[in-house]
């Protein structure tokens, strides 16, 4: 419960007038309340201390919140404390609070049922009882030692990478972790033209933006169902990829692609970034080893906690190659000079007790079985639907005959509150149409929906709202 000082309420009411001082109280009090500057439950300070506080008579001070009493706007407690009544926000004006905006959760959001709350709520209090005083002043842009030593030791197990504490720099998500290295590219090349990266077709909106946020040009490459097409690799700066599982399609980079793409950026002295967005959420197998491992004097590796825990987070990393390191490590200063310490702290402390890793065991087999559900579904009532990629992460694509068929489904879907995005606005060239939907939160009676939309949108219609 909050309990206002005399101060607080100079604050609130504006300067002291010199005549009608009782008004003054009465009317700013009022307003601050019906205009919600002052919350439900906020106790005010006893008469006495108003008044002496404010220079202002006791007895004036009483009746202005004898008034506001009477008036239901303030209630009067057993041993005379005084709080905030719960009034009703005037419904439209300057002072309305604004519409609640619900924002639509992305493709690639993870379901926030599957937060592990509990064990993240004790690892933030274990965390802050263990954190010394000197870790809470400005943090080492790189990242919390601590958070980098139990990446480093992570990645080397699920990602099949080499990875030291020292290659790892905190970032706060994979997004800005592009815009990061984006920018010490196109820094290297000032003077000598833009910048080209290599992107896959169809990509990441998001991830381009950054790059090209960060001044530089983008090549889109075609994938096909092994992956980027390394035989069409341009001349170019860098490339971006997605090898674990490409966003959106879903294929894998073939073995014999990834040994081209290593030989490609090893031929012209290139920088490789790996988005291992979603790598750990494969339900089949074990996931494939990270591309780093080929070469880890050029693969930049990115990852978040976006996908396997959530993206409200804003926590991810870099493992960066030896030659973008210090680079990447002051572009981080400069941006925001670090990621927050508490977090860091927390999220360590999860990994490190292998409440991470049994979180990741839990979730996996839920996307699995919900996964599998709705593939099951989709089979018996429209086999002829398409559905692309490896079982893992948390999105489908579900190719659709044409143009009219692909913006049905996606306002199918969004309709009933299921991600989705046009497979064709993710293509950089005329593709092929398709949908590419957020299944975390897929499961039950919604899965009967999501196949009624697909079906009539590939059939040539939309399936009406109110059945
Ligand atoms: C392929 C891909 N890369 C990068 C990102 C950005 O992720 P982060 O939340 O880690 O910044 C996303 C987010 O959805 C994504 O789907």
């Amino acid at each position: 419960m909050r309990r206002l000082q005399p101060d607080d309420l100079l604050l609130v009411l504006g300067p002291r007038p010199s005549v009608d001082v009782g008004a003054w109280l009465r009317d700013g009090l009022r307003e601050a309340i019906r205009s919600g500057r002052l919350d439900h439950g906020v106790v005010l300070p006893s008469a006495r201390t108003t008044a002496s506080g404010l220079s202002l008579a006791r007895g004036t001070v009483s009746s202005a919140v004898d008034e506001l009493v009477g008036e239901g706007v303030l209630v009067s407690r057993p041993r005379s404390s005084v709080v905030v009544a719960d009034v009703a926000r005037p419904a439209g004006g300057e002072d309305a609070a604004g519409p609640v905006v619900v924002r639509p959760a992305s493709v690639g959001t993870p379901d926030p049922a599957l937060f592990p709350r509990a064990a993240w709520a004790r690892a933030v209090r274990e965390a802050m009882r263990d954190l010394p005083d000197a870790d809470l002043g400005y943090p080492d842009p790189q990242g919390l030692l601590a958070l980098r030593e139990a990446l480093a030791a992570h990645l080397r197990t699920t990602r099949a990478a080499p990875v030291s504490a020292d290659d790892v720099v905190v970032v706060s998500g994979v997004a800005q972790g592009l815009a990061l290295v984006g920018g010490v590219l196109a820094g290297a090349g000032a003077g000598a033209g833009a910048r080209r990266v290599v992107v896959e077709d169809p990509a990441s909106a998001g991830a381009l933006e950054q790059l090209r946020g960060a001044g530089l040009d983008v090549v889109p490459v075609p994938v096909d169902d092994a992956g980027i097409r390394t035989s069409e690799l341009p001349t170019a700066d860098a490339a971006l990829v997605t090898p674990a599982h490409q966003y959106p399609l879903g294929v894998v980079l073939a073995p014999d692609r990834r040994r081209d793409l290593v030989a490609w950026a090893r031929d012209g002295d290139r920088l490789l970034l790996e988005d291992d967005y979603d790598a750990e959420l494969r339900y089949d197998r074990q996931p494939v080893g990270a591309l780093r491992g080929l070469d880890p004097q050029r693969v930049a590796l990115m990852g978040s906690v976006s996908k396997l825990l959530s993206p409200a987070l804003r926590l991810g990393w870099v493992v960066a190659p030896p030659g973008l390191r210090a680079a990447l490590v002051d572009a981080k200063r400069r941006a925001d000079l670090g990621c927050s310490v508490p977090e860091q702290a927390a999220f360590a402390r999860l990994i490190a007790t292998g409440a991470y890793a049994r979180h990741l065991r839990r979730t996996r087999l839920a996307y699995k079985r919900r996964r599998q559900v709705l593939l099951d579904a989709l089979g018996r009532a429209a086999p002829r639907l398409t559905v692309e990629g490896v079982a893992a992460g948390l999105h489908l694509v579900v190719r659709m005959p044409d143009a009219a068929a692909e913006a049905h489904a996606v306002a199918g879907l969004r309709g009933r509150g299921v991600p989705a995005d046009a497979l064709s606005a993710a293509s950089a060239r005329p593709a092929a149409w398709g949908v590419v939907m957020g299944v975390a939160r897929v499961h039950g009676a919604v899965v009967a929906e999501v196949v009624d939309v697909l079906r009539a949108a590939a059939d040539g219609g939309l399936v009406p709202m109110v059945r």
